[in-house]
């Protein structure tokens, strides 16, 4: 029969201690379709996912593949069905050359050269058919993050993936990448394969699916298609209300300026000048967003600003004192509040528990001190309050953190991170990876600190993140300061070309 689903999971359940992770859930897949699985953080998704290949293994339900129940008791197993995974962080060996990680594990590599040769050629093959443009003697650590998302993609399909599960893959990609990516998917589903899409950016689910499925603690609550839907609508499907994509923003009237960062010049990891002559300035009850491509030098600014990385020239001053090449302590009892791009690397412990990551940057403090001994009472009180206010999903407060979903452990730095009433609050990226609730949650917090005076530099990729939070849009590329534009007045279009680096000037 033709309309036989190549992929069909009936009825699957999965518990985890404390969590009823997937609750009866059906879900399948038609060659040269791409189905969407939305959901918000906790929902279930991955570890749907995980059960189709063979990282789980389901305590009720079955799969079937082309109408034929199936065990897939490992990844092996999986990839022997013709099922691959793109995983969010990369199972690349980083000392490897890009043909030397897709042969890696091959049943077939006998001689290593004359192998290697051959794969070359294919991946150079592959590349060719599907946009994915990769020299396969390039080591993979001197690749950017969509390249290595690029040999993974690669891999998948050398194995032969037929059905390719991507749980999340533009998260961690700029908007030029996830256009190169979105062409490659296209041509993977117009070759019949069928693809499975995990995401939380609503535009981009629109634009891709052909189904989309929403899941909400665990079961399934909804399906929907592009045509029928809108962002809103696909929202309030997720959450089960309504949700403000952009937030109210009152009037405030701004102060002195707060952050004054004049010609900076801080160098990157490769020796480059990464921060090029860089001057700014941020108000007291102001946003300014800072908009570009990754890679233009935000990360390294960030980290200057934070005391983390030398400024080699210019200066920075909060409040009014100048804390150019300062401690990261110094600078934050200063004032600063710094919520990093990194937040899963740099951001937690985890095998730490969640009150114990709570603690991380708190332990200083008096109130959870009793009599020098830790009051384990307060601490408890003030991590159920932040786990209560960002909604983290999380089966109680020892849990490792380890085992919670990945959107809620950035909820759950962010929550420790955005306390207080800093004198300055720089967010990086303070959203990716974070549901469209708790984003909306997120966006609210920092308008209400705006409100309370604190100067906000926002750095994000996402421009409707940027265009709906900022007062004033800062466009970065290269390393300096394009233009600084109204969000009120500017059009993405533009803002999109300066990213580009073109000058506003040249631009119509
Ligand atoms: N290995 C594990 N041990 C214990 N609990 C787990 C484990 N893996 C997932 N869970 C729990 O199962 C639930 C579903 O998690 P899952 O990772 O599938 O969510 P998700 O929909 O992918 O969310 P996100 O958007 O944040 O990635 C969560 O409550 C999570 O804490
Ligand atoms: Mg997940």
């Amino acid at each position: 029969m033709a309309d036989t689903p190549m992929m069909e999971m009936r009825a699957i359940t999965k518990r985890f201690p404390g969590v009823l992770a997937n609750d009866n859930v059906d879900f399948d897949v038609r060659a040269g379709e791409v189905h969407t699985l939305l959901g918000e953080n906790g929902a279930g998704k991955s570890t749907l996912m995980k059960i189709l290949y063979g990282l789980y293994q389901a305590d009720e339900g079955e799969v079937l593949l082309d109408g034929e129940p199936v065990v897939i008791d490992s990844p092996t197993t999986a990839i022997s069905h013709n099922i691959g995974m793109i995983h969010q962080h990369f199972m690349l060996v980083e000392t490897l050359t890009v043909a030397e990680n897709v042969a890696l594990g091959l049943p077939s590599s006998k001689g290593a050269f004359t192998d290697l040769d051959v794969v070359s050629d294919h991946i150079v093959e592959l590349g060719g058919k599907y946009g994915l443009d990769l020299d396969p003697s390039a080591v993979v650590w001197q690749l950017a993050v969509g390249q290595k998302q690029r040999v993974e993609i690669l891999k998948a399909l050398y194995r032969e993936a037929h059905l390719l599960i991507l749980d999340e893959p533009t998260a961690v990609l700029t908007p030029q990448e996830v256009d190169q990516l979105f062409g490659t998917l296209r041509q993977l589903t117009a070759d019949g394969r069928g693809l499975i899409f995990i995401s939380h950016k609503l535009h981009e689910v629109l634009a891709l699916s052909d189904r989309i499925t929403v899941l909400r603690q665990g079961r399934v609550t909804g399906h929907a298609t592009p045509d029928g839907a809108t962002r809103s609508s696909l929202a309030e499907m997720m959450v089960g209300r309504e949700v403000k994509l952009a937030p109210d923003k009152p009037d405030v009237t701004v102060a002195e300026p707060a952050l004054v960062v004049s010609g900076l010049e801080v160098y990157g990891d490769r020796g480059l000048v990464a921060v090029d002559d860089f001057s700014l300035e941020v108000r007291a009850g102001e946003i300014l967003g800072i908009a570009g491509v990754s890679g233009n030098g935000q990360r390294e600014l960030a980290e200057a600003i934070a005391g983390l990385r030398a400024v080699t020239k210019g200066s920075i001053e909060i409040a009014g004192t100048d804390v150019t090449n300062n401690r990261p302590i110094e600078v934050r009892d200063v004032g600063l509040a710094y919520v990093p791009e990194g937040r899963m690397k740099d951001g937690c412990i985890a095998s730490f528990t969640v009150s114990e990551n709570v603690l991380l940057v708190d332990h200083r403090e008096s109130r959870f001190l009793n009599r020098g001994l830790f009051d384990f009472g307060a601490i408890r009180e003030h991590s159920q309050g932040l786990v209560d206010e960002y909604s983290v999903k999380t089966p109680t407060l020892e849990t490792p953190v380890r085992s919670l979903s990945g959107g809620n452990i950035q909820k759950l730095i962010l929550a420790r991170e955005l306390e207080g009433t800093p004198t300055v609050l720089l967010a990086s990226q303070p959203t990716r990876g974070v549901d469209i609730g708790a984003a909306e949650y997120i966006h609210e917090r920092l308008v209400t600190q705006r409100e309370e005076g604190t100067a906000i530099l926002v750095i994000s990729e996402d421009l409707d993140e940027v265009f709906g939070l900022s007062d004033r849009i800062a466009v970065m590329y290269e390393g300096q300061v394009m233009g600084i534009v109204d969000p009120a007045t500017a059009t993405r279009e533009q803002v999109g070309l300066m990213m580009a680096g073109v000058r506003p000037e040249l631009s119509p």
